[in-house]
């Protein structure tokens, strides 16, 4: 099945599932995973259209050169996994995508109050409508799933979707949750100053405690 078969599938059950429990929930968003592993990051070249055109209307860029890359990356390899590879996925994705998810020059974080926000982060996290795909965080990520072992140590430190797609050598945690959302989300990155990513990453502060714990 193509990348683009296999996601109006992925999306036609994802409508059809909506209504029902989480563990459905999370058998379909396994699915969606898999699009993601047999495909390279099948689920990105959407997301890199939405980013170029973003870039395009913010700083009257060139769309095309990402849209390019994006086919690019969606006739790529299959394995996201192994050391090996990173430096050809990392060339996949477009300069644009990578600049997003990186913490900007001079950054400030919302700033707001820690248990506040991470309630708000708690709502985001299982909030469909922050992706482009009717994923939320929490249909991947729901009792500990699909985290890696780096997850546990502190931040910043070495991701392999961070490496292997977006070139960073270590991550930090909001980064982290700009790469969830432009990856596997395939929505457009959070504002950098909004009480959103404040929100999810104090609650992903949470999620790395419990993990920890396991
Ligand atoms: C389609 C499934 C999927 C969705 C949806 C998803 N993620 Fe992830 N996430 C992953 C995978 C796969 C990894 C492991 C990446 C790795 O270790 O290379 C991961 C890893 C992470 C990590 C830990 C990285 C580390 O080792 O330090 C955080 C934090 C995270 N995701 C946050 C989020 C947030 C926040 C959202 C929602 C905005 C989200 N994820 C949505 C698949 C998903």
């Amino acid at each position: 099945m193509d990348t683009e078969s296999h996601r109006k599938e992925l999306l036609r059950k994802l409508s059809r599932n909506l209504m029902v429990s989480v563990p459905v929930m999370t058998v379909v968003a396994m699915a969606g995973m898999s699009a993601v592993s047999e495909n390279g990051l099948g689920l990105i070249p959407s997301a890199e259209a939405a980013q170029g055109e973003a870039e395009g209307e913010a700083k009257g860029e060139a769309e095309g050169e990402a849209k390019g890359e994006a086919e690019g990356e969606a006739e790529g390899e299959g394995e996201a996994e192994g050391e090996g590879e990173a430096e050809g996925e990392a060339e996949g994705t477009s300069e644009a995508m990578k600049e997003a998810v990186r913490r900007p020059a001079g950054y400030e974080p919302y700033d707001g109050d820690a248990e506040s926000l991470a309630k708000k982060g708690e709502a985001l996290f299982s909030d469909t409508s922050l992706s482009a795909n009717g994923l939320s965080c929490a249909m991947c990520h729901t009792g500990g799933n699909l985290y890696k072992d780096t997850f546990a140590n502190e931040y910043p430190h070495f991701v392999a979707m961070g490496k292997s797609d977006f070139g960073m050598d270590k991550v930090h945690l909001d980064e982290m949750v700009q790469i969830c959302m432009v990856a596997p989300m395939a929505a457009e990155p959070l504002d950098w100053d909004s009480e959103e990513l404040a929100a999810l990453t104090e609650y992903m502060r949470i999620e790395q405690d419990t993990f920890q714990k396991r």
